[in-house]
């Protein structure tokens, strides 16, 4: 096996060498590739698969192998749509004023002051969104992810895809509806990779520069406590050098500028990890949650995944 995929990544550096930037891999050759690389290879979903299949240039797509290497050479280089900025040196964190008046106004200010944000724009690739937050600007649970995703961006809304379907189950269990709570992000773009496909963690670059927006959405709402999802958003509240892994704070109570936050595994890590004994710590942090709310507990809900 060994050798197969040495064979494979060759032929790869030699595709590279010609110019080619992505390949398509159907999700079936993925996999196999993730098992027999002991889960090196990254395998991303088919939407992003072929969006990404969209990205090349139809010459190439349809090329027969023979033609393959005369069609690239003639291919003209244009010119990258990947944004300009990649998370690094991104300047002063904004600096604004909100408007006096109701949460609404303030709301509506906040976001058109995102949605107008140059560097947010400019790290945004073309043809997908910034994503603010949503929900109830009277809530009192403010549920804080990490940045958005693929779907995300294309939506414009934060958690909307599946991590976002689990987080809504996870809210329906504590007995409350999505339009209930308040629901953002660290960061309001999507961390941009060359390839395209796949996710990364926002940098603390990114975390640093979008933190101000995440502080006045905060603010406004004024919510009685933040649940922070995963270490990403918890690094991005609790500060960068506040814990090394998330077990460290996991479930405990600290605060954002005086708001209380609590922090629990990100969906998309309970979407990874099926394991029982992780669903039933996230909900024991959800139930402190619930308590902290004033939310009604049945003995039902107190028993899920027991
Ligand atoms: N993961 C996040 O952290 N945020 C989203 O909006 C979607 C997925």
């Amino acid at each position: 096996m060994r050798s197969q995929i040495n064979s494979i990544v060759d032929e790869l550096k030699r595709l590279r060498k010609n110019g080619l930037e992505h390949i398509f891999v159907s999700n079936e050759s993925l996999r196999s590739l993730k098992l027999a690389t002991k889960g090196i290879a990254q395998v991303v979903s088919e939407k992003e698969a072929k969006r990404a299949v969209a990205a090349i240039p139809e010459r190439i797509r349809s090329a027969t192998p023979e033609e393959f290497d005369r069609v690239l050479k003639e291919e003209p280089k244009v010119e990258s749509r990947a944004p300009r900025n990649k998370g690094q040196d991104l300047g002063t964190p904004p600096g604004f004023q909100l408007p006096k008046g109701d949460k609404q106004k303030r709301w509506d200010a906040l976001r058109e002051i995102v949605l107008n944000c140059p560097t947010c724009q400019e790290n945004v690739r073309e043809g997908y969104q910034i994503v603010f937050g949503v929900g109830n600007l009277d809530a009192d649970i403010f549920f804080c992810g990490e940045a958005p995703g693929a779907d995300e961006e294309e939506k414009g809304e934060p958690f909307v895809g599946k991590a976002g379907q689990l987080l809504d189950k996870m809210i329906n269990a504590m007995g409350l509806a999505r339009e209930d709570v308040y629901i953002g992000n660290i960061m309001n773009w999507r961390p941009q990779l060359p390839t395209r496909v796949g996710n990364r963690p926002p940098t603390l670059e990114e975390i640093r520069f979008c933190l101000p927006y995440l502080k006045a959405q905060v603010e406004v709402v004024k919510p009685k406590l933040i649940v922070a999802l995963g270490a990403t958003a918890a690094k991005g509240l609790l500060g960068p050098s506040s814990f090394r892994s998330l077990g460290e704070v996991k479930g405990e109570w600290r605060e954002f500028e005086k708001t209380p936050v609590l922090a629990t595994y990100h969906p998309s890590y309970l979407l990874r990890n099926d394991s029982k004994r992780d669903k039933r710590s996230a909900w024991e942090d959800l139930l402190k949650v619930m308590e902290r709310c004033g939310l009604p507990i049945s003995d039902r809900q107190r028993g899920y995944f027991l």
